[in-house]
């Protein structure tokens, strides 16, 4: 291993005020890494046993890895960590893997047979989750807009349960449950007015986005969910926000949703309350995201008073995290292409160009997400510089790292790797730039299995149909980056 570097690099001013200048550039900080992340005794990185060399040997780069121990790992404890909890408290606790961080067929295995719900917001993620052979009534299927076909087609094959998020959506879930003869369970996608981001929530009478109905209106699309025989009413469903580090805004959500609760349980039964995902984890080694257990409890002991201070039964409770669960698992590797030194106001950074970008982490784009990252094929004794790890996409915007300390010797042909992205990265991948996209390799016990083959020449070219013969093309079946 090689030796760390002097100590006392100064800040670089162009820094931002939350990046420390690291003890050791090359250390895997246990808060961001998957739990089978390590050097091995020459410096090379290793996921599950396998080393980033050899991963990229074998599909290439860019590739999105996930521990698969990892990810079990993380399902496994949040389910538990619910289920203890609210069984403390007298009730029962449900947890749904929410699809849309990272779905593939055998992602959704692990998580089921890990004893978790899956959670679908869309008539694609319920083809894979059924190719998967998840079992329907397992199934929670989501959505503002579910078209009257994806509707029909879940309520057919038995889906566990819809969350209404209109009224229009009542009669359609009625009269496709009546079409097919069956009692379909439903939620009622509610707005509590709480807003939870990371730190801080924030509490507003009404919420003007798409999802959901007001509070107010929900006894009245409750009372039109119970006029109807082929309907079966579970509860009210609520999702503050996403990357939330704290218990406060689920306790406040908690007790606004049970105001209601407590309303229509006067009206019939009203067994379940889902209080959604949104559970954050870090990206740097700034972010202290609260430990999953904590905010159970917290939650749990919440849910606990608001009920007793309104003399109601504790409903059964259900949460749909997706982040928590994937996020800390994947980690992807790129091959790193150009460096360039910006000089800026008497300081410098470093731009470290990839070969990949917004098509494989639209995440820094869309949302200013930050992220970290670390030279994954060795570790060297250089300085830490400043760096910023770009794309390699027609926009200045194509930003995968915005602010990390690298050896300053990093350099074209480096494997850089970047953790936390094992949610909505995959999910949100795109073509832009004609880029395919990259493959998913599950890593354990020193085996690397391919869940999702990478997009190719071929792939890209398939859907155009102006493409005419394309066997001139001397790599369809690669990519060309
Ligand atoms: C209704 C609902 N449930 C669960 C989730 C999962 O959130 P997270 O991945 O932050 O846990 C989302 C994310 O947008 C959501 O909209």
């Amino acid at each position: 291993m090689a030796t760390p570097p002097p100590a006392g690099t100064p800040a670089n001013p162009l820094a931002p005020g939350w990046l420390q200048v690291p003890a050791d550039a090359n250390a895997l900080d246990p808060i961001l890494w998957p739990a089978g992340a390590r050097r091995t005794p020459s410096g090379e990185l290793e996921i599950g046993g396998v080393t980033a060399g050899s991963l990229t040997a074998r599909f290439g780069t860019p590739v999105y890895v996930v521990d698969e121990a990892d990810a079990r790992g993380r399902a496994a404890g949040i389910r538990s960590a619910f289920e203890a909890e609210f069984s403390r408290i007298g009730t029962t606790a449900r947890v749904y893997y929410a699809g849309k961080a990272f779905l593939s067929t055998q992602i959704a295995r692990w998580m089921a047979e890990e004893g978790l719900g899956i959670d679908v917001a869309s008539g694609g993620e319920l083809a894979v989750a059924l190719a998967a052979g998840i079992d329907p009534a397992k199934l929670g299927f989501h959505g503002n807009n579910k078209s009257v076909a994806e509707i029909d087609e879940a309520v057919r094959l038995g889906i566990g349960t819809i969350v209404i998020d209109s009224a229009i959506e009542v009669d359609r879930v009625a009269a496709a449950a009546n079409r097919h003869g069956m009692v379909q369970a439903v939620r009622l996608r509610v707005n509590s007015g709480v807003h939870a981001h990371t730190h801080d929530y924030l509490a507003t009478a009404h919420e003007d986005q798409k999802f959901g109905i007001a509070l107010e209106d929900a006894p009245a699309l409750v009372a039109a969910i119970r006029s109807h025989d082929a309907l079966r009413f579970l509860g009210l469903h609520g999702h503050i926000g996403s990357q939330i580090f704290g218990a406060d805004g689920f306790a406040e959500a908690a007790a606004r949703l049970l105001t209601v609760h407590a309303q229509l349980l006067e009206g019939g039964p009203v067994p379940e309350l889902n209080l959604g995902g949104g559970f954050g984890i870090a990206y740097t080694a700034a972010d202290s995201p609260t430990p999953i257990a904590e905010l159970a409890a917290q939650i749990a002991d919440s849910v606990a008073a608001e009920c007793s201070a309104r003399g109601i039964p504790l409903p059964a409770v259900s949460f749909e995290p997706g982040r928590a669960i994937i996020g800390p698992a994947g980690v992807t590797l790129y091959q790193v292409g150009t460096t360039k030194p910006v000089a800026i106001s008497g300081a410098t950074r470093l731009y470290v160009s990839v070969d990949g970008g917004m098509s494989d982490n639209a995440r820094p784009a869309l949302y200013g997400a930050d992220y970290s990252a670390r030279v994954a094929n060795r570790v060297t004794d250089a300085a830490p510089a400043l760096v910023r790890v770009v794309g390699k996409h027609c926009e200045s915007g194509d930003i995968v790292v915005d602010a990390e300390y690298l050896p300053g010797d990093v350099k074209p042909g480096d494997v850089l790797a970047v953790p936390a992205t094992g949610a909505y990265c995959w999910a949100l991948s795109s073509n832009y730039n004609y880029l395919g996209r990259p493959p998913v390799v599950a890593v354990k016990d020193g085996e690397a299995t391919l869940l999702v083959r990478g997009e190719t020449i071929a792939d890209l070219l398939a859907r155009d149909t102006g493409a005419g013969d394309i066997e001139h093309h001397g790599n369809l079946n690669g990519s060309i980056r």
